[in-house]
């Protein structure tokens, strides 16, 4: 099968560039420079351009100020005379697939006048001036799949609108990364699927215990050695968001029978061999101690949680599609996502069932995207995607992260305040 070939050149391929036509049906998918922090320990100034027009006025409600408000929990309203983006469809940095303005999806346009408003509380849309003065000399990682080279795109061209030069390197073994000179605040995105490191496995002719169970190919995973991408992201950055998630439910790539993930720990496979959500619990074992051994105590980490796909009709292989032209009723994403009814798009509560459970009493601050983004079935490239699949995976740019975006800094304001 055509798909299944190609999936596997891309896999093997991992210098080709990112995202070609193929990453959508592949399934894809400050120790703060402690300085910098002291000196600006005033309390956070309220926020400028406050957008809401319910909100108290310095933009940060009772249940903001005392860290209570939950921003995950709350609804979306349309208003066309407000942008939740910061920049447009010239942005360069925009992948080709995910620019559904330049590529005439039909609602493109409005994806970005829907505004989230928390139930307790209001989430601005960030500045991106006062960003950058109250976040000097710091680097700021983004480490994870596609979803989160999505959300990284849509800082970076927030940011770029702001005048000052940028340099554009790749430290840390970052797959892109900018530098806003005036700032020395750098960002980075760390491509990585499943953030253990991975390689094809085979068969030794010798034999083996995967052997002697009838294994003849499929994916060596090391639960407890980090991708080469992001190994040295701790050490660099000041600020990481992370993410997994896709990868460990696409059976596409990782085929149960064919290809299958095989586990290894301390360089021996792990007998008997677990199924991939089993070895997703033990992955998170072991890279969240690796972060938090790394990083000074003042770094902050985050986990994002899981991108909701909306694939309506079946699944991606299966001719699905994601043609609304509005948000979903939570009575509307409750059917689609709960566990109960087990559709296609069930793994996004899958997911985080496994990543709430591993950071539960860790460092790592959640992001928790999930909720908002399960209500915007209307956000996704669909057919302006130009792959042969609607892409109901990934996200318009601009559009859903830059909300995603505003509540990461949002966070940071809360936690530095
Ligand atoms: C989008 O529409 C414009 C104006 O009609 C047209 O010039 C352009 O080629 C279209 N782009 C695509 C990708 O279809
Ligand atoms: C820029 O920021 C880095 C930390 O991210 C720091 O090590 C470096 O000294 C800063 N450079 C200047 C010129 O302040
Ligand atoms: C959910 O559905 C899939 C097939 O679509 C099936 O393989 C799986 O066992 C189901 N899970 C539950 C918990 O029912
Ligand atoms: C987190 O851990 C505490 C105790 O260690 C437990 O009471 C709580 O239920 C856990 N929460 C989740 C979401 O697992």
């Amino acid at each position: 099968m055509a798909v299944r070939e190609n999936h596997h050149r891309h896999y093997q391929a991992k210098q080709v560039p990112l995202f070609p036509l193929l990453s959508l049906i592949c399934f894809l998918s400050i120790l703060l420079a402690l300085s910098a922090f002291r000196k600006t320990s005033a309390p956070l100034q309220p926020h400028q351009s406050i957008q809401f027009n319910n909100g108290d006025r310095s933009g940060r409600s009772k249940a903001a100020r005392d860290g209570s408000c939950d921003y995950s929990d709350g609804s979306w309203y349309y208003d066309p005379n407000l942008r939740t983006s910061k920049y447009d469809h010239t942005c360069k940095e925009i992948f080709k697939g995910w620019n559904c303005y330049a590529a005439n999806k039909s609602n493109a346009p409005q994806i970005i006048n829907w505004h989230w408003k928390p139930k307790q509380c209001d989430l601005p849309h960030f500045d991106p001036v006062s960003f950058l003065e109250k976040f000097r000399n710091i680097n700021i990682g983004f480490v994870g799949d596609s979803l989160n080279r999505n959300m990284f795109v849509s800082l970076f061209c927030s940011l770029k609108r702001v005048p000052g030069e940028v340099k554009k390197w790749r430290p840390a073994g970052a797959d892109r990364g900018f530098s806003f000179l005036k700032y020395n605040l750098t960002i980075t995105y760390h491509r990585t699927n499943i953030l253990a490191r991975y390689a094809s496995w085979s068969a030794n002719a010798d034999g083996g215990e995967l052997e002697s169970l009838g294994y003849k190919e499929g994916y060596r995973v090391d639960v407890d050695i980090p991708e080469s991408s992001w190994i040295e992201a701790p050490n660099f950055h000041d600020i990481l968001v992370f993410n997994t998630g896709h990868w460990w439910w696409a059976p596409s790539k990782f085929d149960p029978v064919k290809s299958p993930m095989l586990f290894f720990e301390m360089g021996q496979p792990i007998i008997p061999p677990v199924p991939p959500d089993v070895g997703l619990d033990k992955v998170l074992q072991h890279m969240i101690p690796y972060v938090e051994k790394r990083m000074p105590p003042g770094a902050i980490k985050f986990f994002r949680t899981q991108s909701p796909r909306h694939f309506e009709g079946g699944d991606w292989y299966q001719g699905g599609s994601c043609q609304r032209q509005q948000p979903l009723s939570p009575q509307q994403a409750e059917d689609l996502f709960s566990l109960s009814n087990n559709r296609t798009n069930v793994e996004v509560r899958l997911v985080n069932e496994h990543l709430l459970k591993a950071l539960n009493g860790t460092s790592f601050h959640i992001l928790n995207i999930t909720p908002m983004s399960e209500l915007r079935a209307d956000a996704h490239p669909a057919s302006a995607g130009g792959k042969k699949h609607d892409d109901c995976m990934h996200w318009c740019l601009p559009g859903l992260t830059d909300t995603w975006n505003d509540l990461f800094i949002q966070h940071l304001y809360n936690i530095r305040s």
